[in-house]
């Protein structure tokens, strides 16, 4: 008996301790956003949000208002929803709200990456160089070579093999549009040659996977047959199989940031022209009239197209297009961990303390590229909803009178802003110019389904 009690004492306190851990007790203090922790201890309610983010913030916003805290995981996440307030997310201090520690630990738990020093700075100086002005031409044009040798000079097939065939939309824009961007950001072998064939070939977006792999596991929700394929994806046994000898962790977190949304939106962009006939008119009328001032045209088979970045500056019609269809499907959820405690303004001037630890949220694509207010007819694709009258580019979104500054985020904003975001946009207009100036996409005798392609 006399030992018992130590026995269960411990006991207990272990128990307490681990639901203290697990979140449990957690309270919501005065000042802080209105706490809801879900059922399950520690998870909370990260089930409801993985299956589908949209209505489940809409539940809570409807339940707690514009701002509220929620248990995600093993995290408490205060979610901001009122677009006029982002200012105070987006612009705040890094020693108050810093993307980099969720980063870090997405891509850790991801890619097995561990951060190295200085990396932050090798990214702004790379992307700098790469991704912006000179080099952003030279990227261009590594992709439009790249995305023609795969459209239209169709790597991998004799001349004699030339017969109609026909793919799923999907696997079709996702597969020429990673080839051609992997190679134009990590290619290193000279154009034309018999290495960078064999790279077309054997590149696909099966490498960084077209499944659901990257959420859940960023979520650590993953069941365990496929965290073991998250195990072998972290030791790189796909990527051992192409000979790539200085890819390293670091290299895939990058293959993965610039090609995972790159397919997808390629793919809806072409599946929303296809599906509005007018919308695909005016964008062929646009693309014509550019490649006819530059005197060239394309043809299956025929000289490369020189599509410059210039030639891509006057599209507006086109870059509503694509504009629009970043605001219907692209939404990245906004995150930032949260330094020391704080206080958090929303723009009416009411102030909420938030807890050192805890991480801060936005998740526009409800909050703002689906509400009714700034954007009527939130689900319809409307090709011509980024511009105005004048054909310049529209700006001006209103939500209860006043200016939304923050009408469209896909590509994020302040410090983690997407750095891709200009050769993103390149990517995807540089795929429409070819699919709709007839490179040999067309209905022939044999297709089967309305929503495929097929080409010769
Ligand atoms: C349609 C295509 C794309 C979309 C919608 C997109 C969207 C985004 C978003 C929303 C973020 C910020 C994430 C956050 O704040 O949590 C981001 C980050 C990033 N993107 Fe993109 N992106 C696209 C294509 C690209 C491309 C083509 C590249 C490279 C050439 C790229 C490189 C990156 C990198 C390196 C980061 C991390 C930035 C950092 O750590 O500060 N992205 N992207």
């Amino acid at each position: 008996m006399e030992l018992l009690l130590p026995i269960l004492l411990g006991f207990l306190a272990c128990l307490v301790g681990g639901l203290y851990l697990l979140g449990v007790f957690r309270q919501r203090r005065p000042g802080e956003p209105p706490l809801d922790k879900g059922l399950i201890p520690w998870l909370g309610h990260v089930l409801e949000f993985r299956r589908n983010t949209l209505k489940f913030l809409e539940r809570m916003a409807k339940k707690h208002g514009e701002i509220f805290t929620v248990q995600l995981g093993g995290f408490y996440i205060t979610f901001v929803q009122d677009p006029f307030s982002f200012g105070g997310f987006v612009k705040e201090s890094r020693d108050k709200l810093d993307f980099r520690k969720v980063a870090l630990h997405l891509a850790h738990r991801v890619f097995g990456y561990k951060a190295v020093e200085g990396e932050r700075r090798i990214l702004r100086i790379s992307s700098n160089k790469h991704l912006k002005g000179e080099g952003l031409e030279e990227v261009t044009q590594a992709f439009m070579s790249n995305l023609q040798n795969m459209m239209l000079h169709n790597i991998g097939s004799a001349a004699e093999d030339r017969t109609w065939k026909e793919d799923g939309l999907f696997r079709y824009s996702y597969n020429v549009v990673f080839r051609a961007g992997y190679l134009a950001l990590f290619g290193n072998v000279p154009h034309k040659s018999e290495q960078r064939e064999h790279a077309a070939k054997h590149v696909t977006p099966g490498l960084i996977g077209e499944d659901q792999l990257f959420p859940r596991l960023a979520y650590g929700v993953l069941p365990p047959m496929e965290k073991l394929a998250a195990e072998r994806l972290k030791t790189y046994d796909r990527v051992k199989s192409i000979d790539m000898s200085m890819i390293n962790r670091y290299m895939f977190v990058l293959l993965w940031a610039s090609q995972s949304n790159i397919g997808p939106s390629s793919f809806w962009l072409l599946l929303f022209l296809m599906k509005h006939p007018e919308a695909m008119k005016a964008v062929k009328e646009e693309v014509d009239k550019v490649l006819k001032e530059s005197g060239q045209e394309v043809r299956p088979g025929g000289p490369m197209v020189n599509l410059t970045r210039e030639m891509l500056l006057k599209t507006p019609i086109l870059d509503s297009a694509v504009e629009e269809n970043l605001r219907l499907t692209a939404a990245p959820l906004l995150t930032r961990a949260v330094i020391k405690d704080m206080t958090f303004k929303m723009a009416d001037g009411r102030e909420y303390l938030l807890r050192k630890g805890d991480r801060i949220a936005i998740f526009p694509f409800s909050s703002v590229q689906h509400d009714p207010e700034i954007h009527p007819e939130p689900h319809s694709f409307k090709y011509d909803r980024f511009l105005n009258p004048d054909g310049t580019k529209k700006t001006d979104f209103y939500k209860a009178g006043k200016k939304v500054k923050y009408y469209t985020m896909p590509w994020g904003s302040g410090v983690s802003m997407c750095p891709g975001r200009f050769f993103a946009t390149s990517e995807l207009k540089q795929f429409v110019f070819l699919i709709v100036y007839d490179f040999g996409a067309h209905t022939s005798p044999k297709k089967t389904d309305p929503w495929s392609l097929c080409w010769v």
